[in-house]
């Protein structure tokens, strides 16, 4: 949740009628869709969130959410039907995967929603970093959510992902009811939410075991990521929540989120363009907004897009802020920055 912070409520307009609705989804459903899967759907008469601007540019808006879905994104130039991405699956823990009318209705591949130009790979600049590690996380009071997506710095191609529920460590169990139907019921992502939430601790912990597989981080020697960095928009994730969110889950801050990448620092540096927030980017940059504003997974691909594009632009993306070990005070590398 980086940025844009204060208005995603004035984003989301519910469509007037429950017939426009039904309509409009059954015309965008029919075309890949079985019959039951369908009716099923229609069945459910939820309001839409739609984003003001796909709700003008484009006949299809995204589709009723239900439990385990997360928006992905309908590209117009793309023939291949959007479907949502399955939110046990991100997380590891989907146990449907032979279940061909389950796998037919959600997503189970994350880079499908990250395809790679390959002529505009061959223009990506010499990087100092081998991979980036893109995270934005859910969640003001306590961390609700996880997502990250790794991609190499050089090809741009997406890697693998990881993604979690975080359920808060110093709320009582009413108050994280009313959290999450507050933040995550009008998508329909609240009952996964309850499912799968584990506390930040373990979250880190199995964080650990990802990026140790991927040869990123050793547990023993208590560094920085190897060859790799987190890409935030904005510096609110690892300057103020993680360290927040680790004094509530009474843990050390990991040392590796002493570094990253602010991408509105280095947005501003190359294009010589203020960036607010990362709807400014995607519009400057052209880069279709569809879906839903504030679930973690979304963020983090629309945040990955802009990346992959910054990168076949020629951007070099490198660390832009460092937390001093000792004194704990926070160290910007870019003169020029977003204040
Ligand atoms: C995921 O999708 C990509 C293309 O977007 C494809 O190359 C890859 O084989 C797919 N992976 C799986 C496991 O189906
Ligand atoms: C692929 O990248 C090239 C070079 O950047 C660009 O001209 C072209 O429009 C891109 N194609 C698509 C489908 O995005
Ligand atoms: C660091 O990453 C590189 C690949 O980027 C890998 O070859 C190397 O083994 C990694 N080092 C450690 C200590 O894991
Ligand atoms: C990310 O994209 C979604 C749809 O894919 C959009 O609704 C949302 O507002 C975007 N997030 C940000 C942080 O701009
Ligand atoms: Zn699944």
């Amino acid at each position: 949740m980086a940025l844009a912070r204060v208005s995603s409520s004035s984003l989301l307009l519910l469509l007037p009628s429950s017939t426009t609705t039904s309509s409009l989804l059954h015309s965008f459903l029919r075309p890949f869709s079985t019959s039951s899967v369908s009716t099923r759907r229609l069945s459910h008469p939820r309001s839409l969130p739609i984003d003001a601007s796909i709700s003008q540019a484009s006949p299809l808006p995204p589709t009723a959410r239900e439990e385990g879905e997360v928006a992905g994104a309908p590209r117009p130039t793309s023939r291949r039907p959007w479907k949502p991405t399955c939110l046990y699956y991100t997380q590891g823990k989907c146990t449907m995967m032979d279940d061909a009318l389950h796998v037919e209705k959600f997503n189970h591949n994350l880079s499908m929603d990250l395809p790679v130009n390959a002529s505009a790979a061959d223009k990506v600049k010499p990087q100092k970093l081998d991979y980036f590690l893109v995270l934005d996380l859910e969640g003001k009071v306590e961390i609700l959510e996880f997502p990250v997506v790794m991609i190499d710095a050089h090809s741009m191609e997406f890697i693998d992902s990881f993604h979690r529920f975080v359920r808060p460590t110093g709320m009582s169990e009413q108050r994280i009811k009313e959290y999450i139907e507050g933040k995550y019921g009008k998508f329909g992502v609240d009952r996964v939410w309850h499912d799968t939430a584990i506390p930040f601790e373990e979250v880190l912990q199995e964080f650990e075991d990802w990026i140790g597989g991927h040869k990123l981080w050793k547990q023993k020697q208590g560094e920085s990521l190897n060859s790799s960095a987190f890409v935030t928009c904005g510096n609110w994730d690892l300057k103020t929540k993680v360290p927040e969110q680790c004094k509530v889950s009474k843990i050390k801050l990991p040392s590796y989120f002493m570094e990253w990448i602010n991408l509105k620092d280095i947005y501003l540096n190359f294009y010589n363009r203020r960036a607010t927030g990362m709807m400014t980017m995607m519009r400057e940059l052209q880069i279709p907004i569809v879906g839903s504003h504030h679930l973690g997974m979304d963020d983090t691909k629309n945040i990955t897009r802009v990346v992959q594009r910054m990168l076949a632009d020629g951007a070099v993306i490198q660390i832009t802020t460092r937390r001093q070990p000792d004194t704990n005070d926070v160290k910007f590398l870019f003169k020029n920055r977003i204040r």
